[in-house]
């Protein structure tokens, strides 16, 4: 009889265990392992009161003929278990991104709450059928619809608060409060007239801790998510004044020679580009594009006359022309705000084999930004028109790249950029 009732209390318990883990998926956690998988389940909220019993078990087996005041403990397993759903749902919420943390806390409580209501255990088989097997069902059923759709859609919008959110504290609190009358129902039941007196203390304290609970939660989530907000506004603001005034800074190189307008843009536009097939996350690419869009800024510290010059260069004015990376880096150290910003115009005419300038480094040491914008400066610099020469065919351009990979590219780069231009070429023949 008793094996039974345990058999639809777990059927029960883990009825919620598919929605749990569909929603921690689809929350945060895209892409799941099946080792993942197992974590969650090791400490989602369905697991709290198996766990939390089968801890209850191990000491009264240890202890329990010592100490027979151990068994009046067991009445206050809701107590263990929500002792244990906190310390769960803290190691839950370390798993996702900080500024997160308190939504995910968030949903485990409301889901633990939920699986609670369903923690009774009956002595007859037909209440714990109905009570732990059937009810948990139906609420799962109604649940997905209605409960965790919202949910997910709202962490999918990053997180943010929503009124649907309520439905979670409001579903859970509803639940809790059923819970309550089907105990005041089962008080015909000997063994509970005999607590009568307990049971309605303890589940009045019980509800009222649950309630505070609750409510820090949704308090906390709420401050946080503001917060969020606020700090990600802030950031695209600043991140667009950024963008501007770097935009504002090369448009003073490009005024200075009209065969490289709108150069500078057009490497950064590959260097993003080399840097997304790369494998580089989006803020590295964006961080690349910032760099590389300022890589020939130290051309404003080059008199005109020698940038706008049509014929040879005396030997004096090309080694001027040479000092633009480190006058460029110069500039660029200033900014303590973003202190890689140097590093594409202090080596982007470093070359693989070590011939390059300033430094005539070779390789890996020099900075793969500086190898990305190298091949992207080049590129571009070969299919745009010069005063001395017309543009290069893309074709031509693509051989002069595949030459160069490994003397003057890094061979890796080159490689991207190859694809790159296939690509490109690809669009062009089929348009
Ligand atoms: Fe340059």
């Amino acid at each position: 009889m008793i094996k039974i009732n345990a058999v639809f209390f777990l059927i029960g318990q883990f009825i919620f265990l598919p929605l749990f883990l569909y929603t921690t998926r689809k929350a945060f956690k895209p892409k799941m392992t099946f080792l993942g998988y197992i974590g969650y389940i090791l400490i989602s909220p369905m697991a709290v009161y198996i766990i939390s019993i089968l801890l209850y078990s191990i000491v009264w087996a240890a202890f329990g003929h010592k100490y027979p005041v151990l068994y009046n403990l067991s009445l206050f397993s809701d107590v263990y278990a929500l002792l244990i759903s906190f310390i769960f749902a803290f190691i839950y919420a370390q798993t996702c991104k900080a500024e997160y943390r308190s939504f995910v806390m968030f949903v485990y409580i409301c889901f633990y709450m939920i699986g609670m209501v369903f923690s009774i255990t009956y002595n007859d088989v037909i209440t714990s059928f109905i009570c732990s097997a059937v009810a948990p069902a139906v609420t799962g059923i109604l649940m997905f619809p209605f409960f965790i759709r919202p949910v997910i859609s709202i962490s999918n919008a990053a997180d943010r608060f929503r009124w649907q959110m309520l439905i979670l504290p409001i579903t859970a609190e509803a639940l809790l409060v059923l819970r309550f009358f089907i105990n005041i129902l089962s008080q015909s039941s000997p063994i509970m007239k005999s607590y009568d007196w307990f049971f309605q203390i303890y589940t009045t304290l019980f509800g009222y801790i649950i309630l505070v609970c609750l409510f820090g939660c949704i308090w906390v989530t709420t401050k946080d998510i503001q917060q969020i907000e606020i700090i990600e506004d802030e950031n695209e603001k600043n991140n667009r004044l950024t963008l501007d005034m770097l935009t504002a800074l090369v448009g003073t190189i490009e005024a200075k020679d009209q065969y490289t307008n709108g150069h500078s843009n057009r490497v950064a536009n590959y260097s993003k580009q080399l840097a997304e097939k790369l494998g580089y996350s989006e803020s590295g690419a964006e961080n690349i594009y910032r760099i590389a869009l300022l890589h020939d800024i130290g051309k404003i510290a080059i008199p005109d006359y020698i940038l706008k010059k049509d014929g040879m260069l005396t030997k004096r004015e090309y080694e001027t022309i040479r000092s633009h990376p480190l006058k460029g880096a110069e500039i660029l150290k200033e900014i303590q705000e973003f202190p890689d910003l140097y590093l594409g115009a202090l080596y982007h005419h470093e070359r693989w084999d070590g011939k390059g300038y300033p430094y005539g480094i070779k390789g890996d040491e020099i900075p793969e930004v500086a190898s990305i914008i190298s091949v992207a400066d080049a590129y571009d610099a070969m299919t745009s028109e010069r005063s001395y020469r017309a543009a290069f065919t893309t074709k031509k351009a693509r051989r002069e790249i595949e030459k160069g990979s490994g003397t003057q590219f890094s061979p890796d780069v080159s490689k991207v950029m190859l694809d790159i231009i296939d690509e490109f070429s690809y669009l062009e023949d089929s348009k």
